[in-house]
């Protein structure tokens, strides 16, 4: 029951009404259950008879009377019925009962009146309905608009990383503008979250490690969905101590267990959360649980795919003890080139697998010449030269590799075209394999040898520069001298000799 939906009701309609029935001008008022004047005279006897009624308390039909002075009296009586309860109630207000020449008589106006409350309740219980309805359809609004998004996202992004999650946390903190949406999953030691605050966190920290420890074991436990808005709720013992911010979690099952949640969290300032918020918290609590599994079957399979890639890479690199790490060194560095080329994150992919898998092909050449110390022969350098166009052929077969096996099939070409394994020249040899081949040079300078102890950093970056524009491309061997001149930490993490040592 509120002021609101009386205030939606057009009661100058009831007044021409009453008027018309009684046939004079009759003040006619309405007043809610604490008598507070809700329409008609604004003066100080109505106040005062607003007061007078409630005060009497009577919730008996009516109506009642009540003298206001010599001269006036006032008919009311209860507005309301079973259905809705008592709402208030309605009075007029006539100059001298009883006399012949009375403008109103007491009857008439009683039935009106009667005709009266049962038309404005039933108004109010129409337009109740209206506004819960309406109500109803805002927060069903919110849930489809929740799921719609949610659905965008699943289906819009195929990274397998956590970008998906955080910009589907992201998307919902802002639609549902809460301080913080997290996706908490302890078992994975996963806390994805984000945020829009309407004010700073200074304890962010502490309320993140609160989320992963107390809250969710509270949730796991009672396996609900849990709402804390008071400060004085008597679970803040346990949970969120000292810490007044509102909070939802929701439970996510897996196989019947509960081993993640997500969290709605809010400042002490903001409204309580409902539960319409709990429906919301629940809906996103169940979308994300699907997502949350093929999220892990994608980076189960991202694992296996890098674990097989280095079982390949281990294959070739045990023939050569010298070689070990060049793959991955290759590969680490061929991804800090794209990057900095600001490579888009489709063509990072192709990269990745081309980058590290580049020498798969070696695999075919007989550890003879592969780990042969001296000069080579006209013959076994064939064999070596034949090692990109084998590395296609081994991963052509792969479909998601089409692409990335570009990068390995051309990575020994030459800039100017006498390069391997088909002379292409200039910005024909695709730009994985221009990529590749800088840092493949670099880490074969760089390396040891079975004849020879690694170059430093410096004689490896001069050969770069005098073979660029010839064996390597000019605008990447810049991009690479940009990225070494910032002296990057693995310059030490791969042991990379320097001049000065
Ligand atoms: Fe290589």
């Amino acid at each position: 029951m509120s002021n609101n939906t009386f205030r939606g009701i057009d009661f100058s309609r009831y007044q021409r009404w009453l008027n018309r029935a009684v046939g004079a001008e009759a003040a006619f008022m309405v007043f809610d259950k604490a008598g507070i004047p809700l329409w008609g005279q604004d003066t100080p006897q109505a106040i005062e008879l607003g007061l007078a009624i409630a005060a009497a308390g009577t919730d008996a039909a009516g109506p009642h009377r009540h003298d206001l002075d010599a001269g006036r009296t006032a008919l009311y009586q209860t507005l309301g019925n079973s259905n809705i309860g008592q709402l208030g109630w309605l009075a007029v207000m006539v100059d001298h009962f009883g006399k012949q020449d009375a403008p109103v008589h007491i009857d008439q106006l009683a039935e009106t009146m009667d005709d009266l409350a049962a038309g404005i309740s039933d108004e109010y219980r129409y337009k109740d309905d209206l506004d819960a309805m309406a109500e109803e359809l805002g927060e069903r609004y919110e849930e489809l608009h929740l799921i719609y998004s949610i659905d965008q996202h699943s289906h819009g992004q195929t990274e397998q990383d956590d970008k998906m999650f955080q910009s589907l946390l992201q998307s919902t903190a802002e639609h549902l503008n809460v301080d913080i949406v997290a996706f908490v999953k302890p078992s994975r030691d996963i806390c994805l979250y984000s945020t829009s605050l309407s004010r700073e966190i200074p304890n962010l920290d502490l309320v993140l490690v609160e989320m992963r420890g107390d809250l969710f074991r509270f949730v796991q436990s009672s396996g609900e969905t849990a709402i804390l808005n008071t400060p004085d709720d008597s679970r803040r013992v346990y949970i969120f101590t000292d810490m007044p911010y509102k909070v939802i979690a929701s439970p996510i099952r897996s196989n019947g267990r509960v081993d993640a949640m997500v969290v709605l969290l809010n400042h002490a300032h903001k409204p309580d959360f409902t539960n319409a918020d709990r429906k919301l918290a629940e809906v996103l609590a169940n979308q994300l649980s699907h997502l949350s599994n093929t999220y892990l079957l994608l980076q189960s399979m991202g694992e296996f795919n890098q674990q097989f890639a280095k079982s390949l890479i281990e294959a070739v690199e045990a023939k050569d003890p010298y070689t070990r790490g060049h793959s991955e060194r290759v590969h680490f560095l061929s991804m800090e080139i794209g990057r900095a080329m600001g490579l888009p994150a489709d063509e990072l992919d192709d990269l990745f697998w081309g980058s590290l898998l580049h020498d798969v092909g070696k695999i075919g050449i007989p550890d003879a010449v592969l780990c042969k110390p001296g000069r080579l022969t006209q013959d076994e350098r064939t064999f070596i030269n034949v090692h990109p166009e084998r590395s296609y052929e081994i991963l052509r077969h792969i479909k998601h590799l089409e692409r990335a096996v570009l990068g390995a099939r051309h990575h020994q070409e030459m800039y100017d075209g006498k390069g391997y394994p088909h002379g292409l020249k200039g910005e024909r040899i695709p730009l994985h394999g221009r990529i590749i081949a800088v840092p493949d040079t670099y880490d074969s300078i760089t390396s040891s040898r079975a004849y020879r102890a690694g170059r430093s950093h410096e004689v490896a970056m001069r050969e770069i520069e005098r073979v660029s524009g010839t064996q390597l491309d000019p605008a990447i061997v810049k991009v690479f001298r940009e990225l070494v001149a910032a002296e990057p930490e693995w310059l030490q993490r791969f042991n990379i000799r320097r001049e000065k040592d």
